[in-house]
């Protein structure tokens, strides 16, 4: 089945972002993310806006992503969608269309983990980098996941350790609400980071055994730092907002690289892939290649559009799971909790 052409239309749609991909094997002709802005106002993703803005945003995003890609549905040999984890009312938007429209057009659907999908984008033709070879260690680093995965085949994937509590995104965001900066932090404390002194302010790093991680702590202690400093001087924060991003910064990247150090110590494998919308973050990019560069690791740097959430991640997926016949009936329905 290798040397067929395949053309699968992907659909992720499992937290704000509406998008739909065409591929074309492991090539992407198409990738539309349509990103809800209406959150913004509430500091934070409102689960019931999010559904309500996927059903707007399905249909034009589809549509678009099959114009761009320049080919008729006629032409599509399977429907790949985010069945979970994610917010289960956006989930269901994505899931309910995908299905229709396998139904319609006859041709088999097939249901993507969207973990598993932030991993596989390393195999999207076309980014500045040899794909990984089995195994290697991957981080999903996003908005709800903070992950350390070994992968010894496209779906043979082990978890070796995650948070406890907060993900590393949601970290990122809740230190930037404590700063008074807008819904998603995450980029702003980014940002904000590159023009300060990352050791301007020391946090504690939680002591967390084995390969989990732990970020609520963090949180805390940002948040008490902040109280205690803005009663000295209101203007605290205005005045020293990129050393505290720095700051802030450099601990979570700390934090992630003493565990990525442990994961090749106790594995002994040292290529390392990192995926989900926090591996975007400079810091962590940064840290990687030194690393590479001082430990001889081989790092994978996914680009940007990869990274946060994107329909081309589902489509890969979809691909690998339509060559080993991984097909989905019509009987499916989406999951929230969804292991990897
Ligand atoms: O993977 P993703 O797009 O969605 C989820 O599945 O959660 O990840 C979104 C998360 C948000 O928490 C956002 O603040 C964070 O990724 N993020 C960043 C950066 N870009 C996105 N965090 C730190 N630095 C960045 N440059
Ligand atoms: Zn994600």
């Amino acid at each position: 089945m290798e040397n067929k052409t395949i053309y699968i239309l992907a659909i992720e749609s499992s937290c704000d972002d509406t998008s739909a991909a065409v591929l074309q094997n492991k090539k992407v002709l198409s990738n539309i993310v349509a990103s809800q802005k209406i959150h913004q106002e509430y500091g934070g993703v409102v689960p019931e806006l999010a559904s309500r803005a996927h059903q707007q945003n399905i249909v034009p995003v589809v549509h678009q992503a099959l114009m761009r890609a320049n080919i008729d549905k006629k032409l599509l040999s399977a429907i790949a969608f985010t069945r979970g984890p994610g917010l289960l009312g956006s989930l269901l938007v994505g899931t309910s269309f995908a299905k229709s429209l396998a139904l319609g057009l006859h041709i088999p659907l097939i249901e993507v983990n969207h973990m598993q999908a932030h991993i596989l984008a390393h195999f999207i033709e076309g980014q500045d980098y040899r794909y990984p070879s089995f195994p290697f260690l991957a981080l999903t680093l996003s908005g709800g996941h903070t992950q350390i995965v070994m992968v010894k085949n496209y779906f043979d994937m082990e978890i070796l350790g995650e948070t406890l509590d907060d993900a590393v995104g949601e970290t990122f965001d809740k230190a930037a609400k404590i700063l008074g900066l807008p819904y998603p932090g995450g980029p702003l404390i980014d940002t904000y980071a590159q023009q300060g002194n990352p050791k301007a302010f020391p946090f504690p790093k939680p002591k967390v055994d084995g390969l989990n991680f732990s970020f609520s702590g963090l949180k805390t202690s940002i948040l008490y730092f902040v109280q205690k400093e803005a009663k000295a001087n209101p203007d605290f924060v205005l005045e020293n907002r990129n050393d505290i991003c720095a700051s802030i910064q450099h601990t979570i990247v700390n934090i992630l690289m003493d565990k990525i150090k442990e994961a090749v110590r106790r594995t002994g494998v040292t290529q390392i892939a990192i995926g989900g919308g926090v591996s975007a973050n400079s810091g962590i990019r940064n840290a990687l290649k030194a690393a590479e560069r001082k430990y001889g690791w081989h790092t994978y740097l996914p680009k940007l559009e990869y990274c946060t959430d994107n329909a081309a991640m589902i489509g890969i997926t979809g691909y690998f799971k339509f060559l080993e016949n991984r097909l989905t009936d019509q009987k499916i329905s989406a999951q929230a909790r969804y292991k990897l």
